[in-house]
């Protein structure tokens, strides 16, 4: 199989991608925003976006299968070729006009994943990584931070409607008695690539689908982070929670969110 061709695809595809959510932003008065849950949004930029996305895919890798946020896919049989597409992660952000939202594509082997890819275009940062080859920002490379103690950190903590908040308000509360200090950037992928860039030190959120997660994991894992073990419990179709630090906090944090071993 040949991964470089589909590194370099990923990227252009995801550029391309960026430039087309970005002409809706930069519109988005004009756009209806769907509800397809509590807090959950949707436009026609999310899904023309990923329809250019799967489209680019499928003319160049028609062998592979691809697993989307908006058009679905990914059955247990597609999981020796898996692309895995968030045309907008951050879709709240997108549609109140704040910056922090990217089109995020992976795609793993064998349920491995190999490729990791995130634009965020208001920001005009591009974040990549393939498996053991390390992590790059706008061709330069990430290393997360070196913080000791969680009395020096300031990590992301993301929620949403699909996991219960007394949980998220309890670790919460404790952490802050910790001395903590915290962000919420309503963006999973920019939250990840974050942490792989050093600026934040740790991300938790207790639950995310695969297409919010995947490319940050491995981004934050090339940059010298640790996560936790999401493809556990089937994570990989279906979802899990997602912890990714550097490598001296990980610990404390794993105990406090109670997330699982290590990746
Ligand atoms: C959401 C964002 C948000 C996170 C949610 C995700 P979407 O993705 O990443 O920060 O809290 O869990 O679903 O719906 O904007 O692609
Ligand atoms: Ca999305």
């Amino acid at each position: 199989m040949d991964l470089d061709a589909r590194f370099h695809a990923a990227v252009a595809i995801a550029e391309e991608a960026a430039t087309l959510a970005l002409h809706y932003f930069e519109r988005r008065s004009e756009l209806s925003v769907e509800l397809k849950g509590l807090q959950d949004h949707v436009t026609k930029a999310d899904r023309e976006v990923e329809t250019l996305i799967r489209r680019k895919l499928l003319e160049r890798f028609p062998e592979d299968a691809q697993l989307g946020e908006e058009q679905g896919g990914g059955g247990s049989n597609d999981t020796k070729a898996l692309w895995v597409i968030d045309p907008i992660d951050g879709t709240t952000n997108f549609v109140r006009g704040l910056p922090h939202w990217g089109v995020c594509i992976a795609f793993c082997k064998d349920e491995e994943p190999e490729i990791g890819v995130i634009v965020a275009p208001v920001l005009r940062e591009k974040y990549v990584a393939r498996r053991t080859r390390g992590a790059l920002c706008n061709d330069r490379a990430l290393a997360v931070s070196k913080t000791q103690k969680l009395s020096e950190a300031v990590i992301g903590f993301g929620s949403n409607k699909k996991s219960p908040h007394e949980p998220y308000v309890e670790v919460l509360g404790k952490l802050l008695g910790e001395g903590i200090e915290y962000r919420r950037l309503g963006c999973a992928s920019m939250n990840l690539a974050a942490v792989a860039s050093g600026k934040l030190d740790a991300f938790f959120e207790a639950k995310l689908s695969p297409w919010d997660a995947l490319a940050g994991q491995l981004i934050v894992r090339e940059a010298g982070g640790r996560t936790n073990d999401y493809l556990a419990d089937d994570g990989l179709l279906k979802g899990n929670s997602v912890l990714a630090s550097n490598f001296p906090l990980y610990d404390a944090l794993a105990a406090a969110f109670g997330v699982w071993t290590e990746y």
